[in-house]
């Protein structure tokens, strides 16, 4: 695989696909910056050795035909101002407009196409709109390691219609940190995974037990594997079809001599809601009509306690509904045992999504390693998948 280091942009024209898939506010402006940050680098190389680039990207889930709330308009300001550069707007990334400014632009200039996913071709992979972003530039840049997952148009068809292909700064550091964890980790390593639902996280857990000293699991997805054991759990997130699969999973932890820790107890509310009345159970013994939503008090300790003892952590998924204060204190506590491992010494990667969220909105980004820009990229990619995103640059 060619990486962008290597690669001489003078005079080129690069066709960069990046991830500023990026949350926004009701007014539009820019919740988290982490996947614009990101991708500064591969524009920065591309504009410092004299070429051009026409960025692509999607933005969240629109159905079919242009949407207001999901067009990259929205994210152009806060681009040019992180680049120190204007970043001129193609709009519709197929059309007539972003044709004629890709033909005249200037090296050291950079235009961003409107929401690739305008087009239902983009999500087919489609040959024919691959072909026509390809067709206004000398070399794709593949950087948007987050939908990397995806064998998109932009993000995997498109390879075959360009004659040089190189990955971006953010693919690299993506790939490399992902290592850090999957291969040969520091110990003793700790993953702590959380979320809603075991069934995302199945095979992610099975591969980490491989290398892992602890697995930590917190969150909604909890509450399955003490209803497998035969516990009380109220009104708790559980999926029934998957009582077996927690079992075998304790059963195998045990086998391989993981220590897996489940959150002893529970802070519970009486309804899935901010203002839920609030109790604390022992998350075996949850009264009816309450749920847990954030793990208790003594597993927050007992889990920090791992983990700051640690020398590798992994961090997948919140320990609770942390955006509601009420139930924010799990994740806030863990967040903190990471950041201190991580002073203490050891390498932490949190693996995007809400973790990463919870992270920066503590503001906590610069006192762990590394956070992933990609949710379930970075979950396929630990599972020893092979992205489509990569595998187009290696082919
Ligand atoms: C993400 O946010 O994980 C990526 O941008 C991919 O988005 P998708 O899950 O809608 O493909």
């Amino acid at each position: 695989m060619k990486t962008i280091d290597s690669y001489n942009f003078a005079g080129k024209k690069a066709v960069v696909r990046v991830d500023l898939n990026v949350p926004l506010n009701p007014d539009f402006s820019v919740r988290d910056f982490t996947r614009i940050n990101a991708v500064i680098a591969t524009v920065k190389k591309i504009v410092a050795d004299g070429g051009s680039a026409i960025l692509m990207s999607h933005m969240g889930r629109p159905k079919d035909g242009f949407e207001d709330k999901f067009s990259l308009k929205h994210v152009v300001a806060p681009l040019s101002e992180k680049l120190g550069l204007e970043v001129k707007f193609g709009g519709d990334p197929i059309g007539a407009e972003a044709d004629a400014m890709a033909a005249d632009l200037k090296p050291g200039e950079v235009m961003l196409l409107d929401n690739l996913r305008f087009y239902k071709e983009e999500k087919k992979g489609d040959e024919e709109f691959a072909k026509k972003l390809a067709s206004r530039g000398d070399v794709w840049v593949m950087d948007a390691f987050g939908t990397a997952h995806r064998a998109h148009a932009s993000t995997a068809v498109i390879a075959k219609f360009m004659d040089e292909k190189v990955s971006g700064y953010v693919m690299g550091r993506e790939v490399e940190n992902a290592k850090k964890i999957t291969d040969n980790p520091a110990r003793p390593f700790t993953a702590i995974m959380g979320g809603a639902k075991v069934s995302d996280k199945i095979l992610l857990i099975e591969r980490i037990m491989e290398v892992a000293d602890n697995i930590i699991i917190g969150g909604g997805m909890a509450y399955t594997f003490f209803k497998a054991q035969g516990g009380t759990i109220g009104n708790s997130l559980c999926e029934e079809d998957k009582l077996d699969l927690a079992l075998e999973l304790i059963e195998k932890a045990k086998a391989k001599g993981v220590n897996l820790l489940l959150p002893v107890d529970s802070v519970c509310g009486d309804k899935f809601g901010e203002d839920a009345a609030v109790a604390s159970y022992d998350s075996n013994a949850i009264a009816d009509g309450y749920m847990g939503l954030d793990i208790g008090p003594k597993a927050a300790e007992e889990f920090s306690k791992v983990i700051k003892e640690s020398k590798s952590v992994l961090w997948n998924g919140p320990m609770g509904v942390s955006e509601w204060e009420n139930f924010a204190n799990g994740t806030t506590t863990v967040a903190t045992a990471v950041a201190e491992a991580t002073e203490a010494g050891a390498f932490s990667l949190i693996g995007g999504g809400d973790s990463a969220a919870a992270v920066n909105t503590l503001g906590f980004g610069d006192r762990v390693s590394y956070i992933s820009t990609g949710g379930g990229a970075m979950l396929e990619l630990m599972e020893g998948k092979v992205l489509p995103g990569i595998a187009a640059l290696e082919d």
